[in-house]
């Protein structure tokens, strides 16, 4: 069975650069045609990986090919595959220590590196995810906790009109009411307009929304800056002193 998925794969790879970077005509109709009701047969391999190759994955965006440049999921490396499989046909439970002491070894290397890489202090730590979407949510949920306490319903979430739309699912899901999300507009380079963020600050104490000014000892005051569709950087800290520090996520270019 391996072989056979592997020679697929090896084939569908070769014929990558030459074939189209996305091919989505007709895709809607391939997707209606392959809608079943819950089988009652079992299915050959082969007519699976028929399916697969030849009716599924060739009518879709070709995220490898080297003419594709929309969006910005990676371009699957065949390591990375190799190392999923290695790693789902193994099964082994990593969301505790004491399952797997080793294998969570080597996933902390690998969150400790990042932590260098971006030069974070040594007592830094963190997780790593399944995308941008988890990751979101979980510095949405972070931040939500370490600037806010439990009574979190005036925390205003500052976000740029280029952030990933995961972003305001995140503040959905980590209970932000979506009145509290402000998108503030970007400059010409794509980053976040940081006079335009300062307005909107400033107009949300003004609305007696920033309790740390007059009620709350704790500033209660979540301030992130997101930036998905274009590169882009927003020095937000140095034109904002006074406020929180900035929350980066994976939605966040350096
Ligand atoms: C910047 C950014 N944030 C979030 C996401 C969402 O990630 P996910 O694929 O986990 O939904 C993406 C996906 O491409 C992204 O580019």
């Amino acid at each position: 069975m391996i072989q056979e998925a592997a020679e697929r794969v090896l084939d569908h790879l070769e014929g990558v650069p030459d074939g189209p970077a996305a091919n989505l005509d007709g895709a809607h109709e391939k997707a209606a045609e392959l809608r079943e009701p819950l089988p009652e047969e079992p299915t050959a391999y082969d007519d699976l990986l028929d399916t697969l190759f030849e009716e599924a994955i060739v009518h879709s965006s070709t995220n490898v090919h080297p003419g594709y440049m929309a969006y910005t999921p990676g371009g699957g490396l065949f390591h990375a595959a190799l190392a999923d499989f290695v790693a789902d046909a193994t099964n082994r439970y990593v969301g505790t220590w004491f399952a797997a002491p080793a294998l969570v070894a080597l996933e902390t290397n690998v969150v400790n590196w990042f932590c260098e890489i971006m030069g974070y202090p040594d007592e830094s730590f963190g997780l790593l995810t399944s995308g941008g979407s988890m990751a979101n949510l979980v510095a949405t949920i972070t931040a939500r906790r370490e600037r806010l306490d439990d009574d979190f319903l005036d925390g205003i979430i500052y976000t740029s009109d280029q952030s990933h739309h995961s972003v305001s699912k995140a503040t959905v899901l980590a209970g932000f009411p979506p009145e509290n999300v402000r998108s503030i507009e970007t400059d010409e380079r794509f980053r976040m307009d940081v006079d335009a963020l300062e307005s909107a600050i400033e107009e949300d104490r003004d609305a007696g929304k920033d309790p740390s000014s007059s009620s709350g000892p704790r500033a209660r005051r979540t301030r992130a800056r997101w930036t998905t569709s274009r590169p882009s950087r927003t020095s937000v800290t140095e034109r904002t002193s006074g406020f929180t520090p900035t929350v980066p996520t994976a939605g966040s270019s350096r």
